[in-house]
């Protein structure tokens, strides 16, 4: 997709951080929008930035584990907008959590909103984004989807899954031409509100974590823009890329982990353990 004039986006998580950051960069080059997020008061904040955009923008409440609400959601949609084009499935959570003391129901939140969010918004979009004739899914991975560090088990295993899910897609879209592709994103650390969202567990502290601590510990390694990581995923996005990694620190640990699979996650313990 070489243009986004006259498109139309839909985007999950828009009420802060990327899906917002998206939402305006998408309108400042014509793209007409369909915005969600389970906090309608962020959404009403998206919404009011993009008021003098001069593109339509329709909005509503939607939890993305909800599946039968997606489905609605992209009927809605169309019966909105006419077509829609291009879906981003960038609503996610984070958790940090030993494996061992990890509650069940915290492991099951985050998949439900990181993996079980993106495969609903995958498939109640991909028919729709065929019958537009020009269609582009964006599912939203993480550096965590390729590599690991201590704490984040869960988010990794949804960010992993996330990524063996968009790739083989992007397979099946190219082998039967149909004019809809996928991107992958792995952001590295951006400044947004994900650590402040995140539920921090106290068994972190047999880490030598304090969960009072973490979150303002991860937003140290925050680098990049919000912003510039939506310019960098819209580029992505026009130049049809399978994968976009997003900012110096997600190229500069990708390269590692491939360099040295055995070694990089003995190096990354050793690093945030200090
Ligand atoms: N910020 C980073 O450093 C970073 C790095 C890698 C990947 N990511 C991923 O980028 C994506 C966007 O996150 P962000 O950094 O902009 O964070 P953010 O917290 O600023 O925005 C995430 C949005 O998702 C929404 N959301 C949460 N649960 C939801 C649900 N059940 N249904 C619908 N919406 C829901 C939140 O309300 C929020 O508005 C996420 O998938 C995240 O995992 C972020």
């Amino acid at each position: 997709m070489k243009s986004f004039n006259n498109k139309v986006a839909a985007i999950t998580g828009a009420g802060s951080g990327m899906g917002r950051t998206l939402a305006q960069n998408l309108a400042a080059q014509g793209c007409h929008l369909a915005l969600s997020d389970v906090n309608e008061a962020g959404l009403a904040e998206t919404v009011a930035l993009l008021k003098d955009s001069g593109v339509r923008v329709t909005h509503q409440r939607l939890d993305v584990a909800d599946r039968k609400a997606m489905f609605a959601w992209a009927d809605q949609v169309v019966a909105d907008h006419g077509k829609v084009n291009l879906i981003f499935n960038n609503a996610g959570v984070g958790l940090a959590a030993t494996v061992e003391g990890m509650k069940i129901e915290d492991f099951e939140w985050l998949m439900n909103i990181n993996f079980w969010g993106v495969v609903h918004g995958t498939q109640a979009f991909l028919p729709k984004l065929k019958a537009a004739g020009e269609g582009h899914i964006i599912n939203t991975s993480s550096l965590f989807g390729l590599l690991a560090v201590p704490s984040q088990s869960a988010y990794h295993a949804s960010k992993f899954a996330v990524r063996g899910f968009t790739e083989s897609l992007r397979q099946e879209l190219d082998m039967t031409d149909c004019g809809v592709s996928a991107t992958c994103v792995h952001p590295g650390g951006i400044k947004t509100a994900i650590a402040r969202n995140s539920r921090m567990d106290a068994s972190i502290q047999a880490l030598g974590m304090d969960e009072k601590k973490a979150g303002k510990k991860f937003e140290q390694n925050f680098i990049t823009t919000a912003e510039k990581a939506a310019a960098i995923i819209l580029k992505a996005v026009q130049k049809n890329d399978r994968r976009v990694l997003v900012g110096p620190d997600a190229k500069m640990l990708d390269k590692l982990a491939r360099l040295a699979p055995s070694a990089y996650p003995r190096v990354l313990a050793k690093l945030i353990k200090r």
